[in-house]
């Protein structure tokens, strides 16, 4: 009977054609989700590294892709110990890892900034007057990227000078790691504000971000009249800043931003500030600046740096300067000109992207950063006009 089998050939063919296409589609769609998993430093989870070779590849090729590497730094080993308190096998991946490496404070640094950033020995900029310190992901290269052509100029203001460097730690995933590491490494070239160390940048490691900086600072920048230490998504209103900064001394207690108080770990473990008692015992946590945009003079660098040789790291980093600030009997201070906790427009009629809102204020958060350009646009303008009603800053 040959028209059955004729069929049952075609039936056949399309069938393998239908199975190779949804294989096809499947493939792609893995790429796809380790691709956008990979972007999520969040969520790096060192098992999904399923290919080794590369992983052997980039240690031989180091050398020569990090040139500008300093002292080989030993290894630091995870504490197997850690493994053995109670409870730990419950806990979610980040907070296992977070237990096993936090004793680990010492990183190779990949990529650093000119030697004559702060000093100011060449170039037409004098020291360092107010230092801009962006936290920044490795794959973040558009924000970098409208920061230096916005707001984070290195540049005179008012007489005293900015200067910028974006703090990036490397991505957890090896193939990711290999091309934005690349990236990091041009931008070095070019722009010089690259201070990169070679540690997963995730979200619980920003605490290790931050005390890495104070390290780094206080050998090639000490001198640093005020330090911003922010975000990559804030908008930062640099004139308002040098004005407000200058009326201030560098060698007095200065830590401003927004003050959050009377708060303690969010014990839910789905939130991604969720922090076990495993990792912080106690229920409060004292006042501190939301870490999105943090103003501190030179004094108070000095004292958070010393408390941080005392205190174990804890995931969340704004607290963890905060706990440190407490631990020198010192306290943090509102400033009403920086928002980056929610932002309301004073007024229902004009939107709070108006320029004429960014007027007084100091540093505001979640920008696009094509928003960035327009906003710092027009700021710029010579005849922005605004009202006294939109001139006043919001009282909250
Ligand atoms: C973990 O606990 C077990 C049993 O109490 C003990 O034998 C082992 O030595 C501990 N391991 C570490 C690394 O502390
Ligand atoms: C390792 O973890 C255990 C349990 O948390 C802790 O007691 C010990 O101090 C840790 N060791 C280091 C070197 O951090
Ligand atoms: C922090 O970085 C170190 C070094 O790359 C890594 O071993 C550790 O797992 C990271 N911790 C977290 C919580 O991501």
């Amino acid at each position: 009977m040959p028209r059955p089998k004729k069929r049952c050939t075609q039936a056949l063919i399309f069938l393998a054609l239908v199975v190779g296409i949804l294989f096809f589609f499947h493939d792609h769609d893995l790429e796809l989700f380790h691709r956008t998993r990979s972007q999520d430093s969040e969520n790096s989870d060192p098992q999904d590294k399923v290919i080794q070779e590369p992983q052997h590849q980039q240690r031989i090729m180091e050398p020569q892709t990090l040139a500008l590497s300093k002292r080989p730094l030993e290894p630091c080993f995870a504490n197997v110990s850690a493994a053995n308190l109670s409870g730990f096998s419950a806990q979610p991946r980040h907070i296992q890892d977070f237990l096993l490496y936090k004793h680990c404070r010492d990183f190779p640094i990949l990529q650093d900034v000119p030697s004559n950033k702060c000093t100011g020995s060449s170039g037409d900029l004098g020291p360092v007057f107010l230092l801009l310190a962006i936290k920044s992901s490795p794959k973040n290269y558009e924000r970098r990227d409208l920061i230096r052509r916005t707001w984070g100029q290195e540049r005179e203001v008012k007489g005293a000078t900015i200067r910028r460097l974006f703090l990036v730690g490397t991505d957890a995933d090896v193939l990711e790691a290999q091309k934005v590491n690349q990236l990091l490494a041009m931008e070095a070239q070019t722009y010089g504000d690259i201070l990169q160390w070679d540690f997963y940048d995730s979200f619980f490691n920003l605490t290790l971000k931050q005390v890495l900086f104070l390290e780094w600072q206080a050998v090639q920048c000490p001198d640093a009249a005020f330090i911003f230490n922010g975000d990559d998504d804030v908008f930062v209103h640099p004139d308002n800043l040098m004005i407000y900064l200058q009326s201030n001394k560098a060698d007095e207690h200065l830590y401003v931003g927004y003050v959050i108080s009377n708060v303690g770990p969010i014990r839910v473990p789905w939130s991604k500030y969720f922090v076990p008692e495993l990792v912080v015992k106690e229920n409060r946590y004292p006042p501190y600046c939301a870490g999105g945009g943090i103003l501190m003079s030179r004094f108070t660098t000095r004292a958070i740096r010393r408390a941080s040789h005392l205190i174990p790291l804890i995931p969340i980093d704004d607290v963890y300067l905060g706990m440190c600030l407490e631990h020198e009997g010192l306290t943090p201070v509102r400033h009403m000109g920086v928002k980056v906790v929610g932002i309301q427009s004073p007024s229902r009629r004009i939107g709070s992207f108006n320029p004429c809102f960014y007027q007084d204020l100091l540093v505001v958060h979640r920008f696009l950063p094509y928003e960035l350009l327009l906003m710092w646009d027009a700021i710029k303008k010579p005849d922005l006009k605004c009202s006294k009603t939109v001139l006043q800053t919001p009282t909250n």
